[in-house]
């Protein structure tokens, strides 16, 4: 019953990771994805979208962060696997299910479902680029523009090797557009002899049970649900044991939003802080309405000091 913190590019990076971890509830994570294309990156690359790389791969809390790569090169991913291995990684995630117009106009992420033979020789070759105790596992949609290639992509991603996939529920063409169709899952999960975690459209312990009910599986992974609300993975255990937990307080979010800024301040640059705490703010409005007239009162600070007054202010 593992409940895994989804990879989001410019959402839940390694500050977001730290303090959503920190909160609990979270069994693992995957880094945003590291698009790889003409060669083996440098160290440092996997080392920024991943700096738990210098902590056998674990936030401060512990828990295991596994490391995404991006691309349609099978033997440059296997190269860029093995280097990822060589400085720490403990896991390999594949992505198959980017949307994103330029990385499949490059012919990565998604696009790739449209053809399972080359998705299948990418897990292949990764599989055998790193050593057998590192998983490999991958993430898929369930298509790009339609459904019908969904069980073929999943059963070349297990005979290839794969130790576990990740379905989100949803082709490319469906975007992000509710709902997330479990039963989807189910069928998958069914076809293959391989772990596979569900994904897509959790926002509550309702969902999670409807989720799990649905697609048949123990494990889900949750995104935008855990950044709206950083407690769900601990508010899910502690009611599916029968308990019934307390909600994160506003104050206690403001505390988190502190720290958050603490750690982004020291990972980007001035330019961009600003941004990262409206973005969260933005999407924690879904569970706390506090937060909408802050994103407003924040449109006219423009430097990083004016914002951190403006967090300690409203901690006070
Ligand atoms: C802003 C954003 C960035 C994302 N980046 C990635 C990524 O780097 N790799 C990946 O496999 N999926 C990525 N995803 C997809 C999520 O991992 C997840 O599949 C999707 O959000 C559905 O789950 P949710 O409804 O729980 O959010 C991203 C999603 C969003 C909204």
């Amino acid at each position: 019953m593992k409940i895994v913190l989804a990879p989001m590019e410019g959402v839940v990076d390694a500050p977001m990771r730290e303090m959503l971890t920190r909160v609990g509830g979270i069994d693992q994570c995957v880094t945003e994805f590291v698009r790889v294309s003409e060669r083996v990156l440098p160290a440092k690359v996997f080392r920024k979208i991943c700096p738990e790389l210098f902590n056998d791969s674990r936030t401060s809390s512990g828990t295991p962060v596994v490391l995404q790569l991006l691309g349609s090169d099978p033997q440059i991913l296997a190269g860029n696997a093995r280097k990822a291995v060589s400085i720490g990684a403990n896991g390999i995630d594949l992505n198959f299910g980017c949307p994103a117009k330029t990385v499949n106009k490059s012919k990565g992420g998604a696009i790739l479902l449209n053809e399972p033979e080359l998705v299948h020789k990418i897990v292949w070759w990764v599989r055998q680029a790193v050593p057998g105790h590192i998983p490999v596992t991958a993430k898929m949609r369930l298509g790009y523009s339609d459904k019908s290639l969904a069980l073929e992509n999943a059963s070349a991603i297990a005979d290839a090797g794969a130790s576990g996939l990740t379905v989100h529920a949803r082709t490319k063409e469906e975007g992000y557009r509710p709902p997330a169709h479990w039963e989807w899952i189910s069928r998958i999960r069914e076809h293959l002899s391989i772990p596979v975690t569900a994904n897509g459209e959790v926002w509550s312990w309702q969902d999670y049970q409807r989720c799990r009910e649905v697609s048949g599986c123990d494990d889900v992974m949750i995104g935008r649900g855990l950044v709206a609300a950083p407690d769900l993975g601990l508010r899910i255990k502690a009611l599916q044991r029968g308990d019934d937990p307390d909600h994160l307080s506003w104050d206690e979010m403001l505390v988190l939003l502190q720290q958050f800024m603490d750690m982004v301040e020291l990972q980007l640059a001035p330019k961009f802080v600003h941004g990262r705490i409206k973005q969260w703010l933005k999407m924690m409005s879904r569970e706390y309405p506090q937060a909408m007239p802050m994103l407003q009162e924040m449109r006219s600070l423009t430097q990083v000091v004016e914002v951190r007054q403006f967090l300690r202010q409203y901690s006070e």
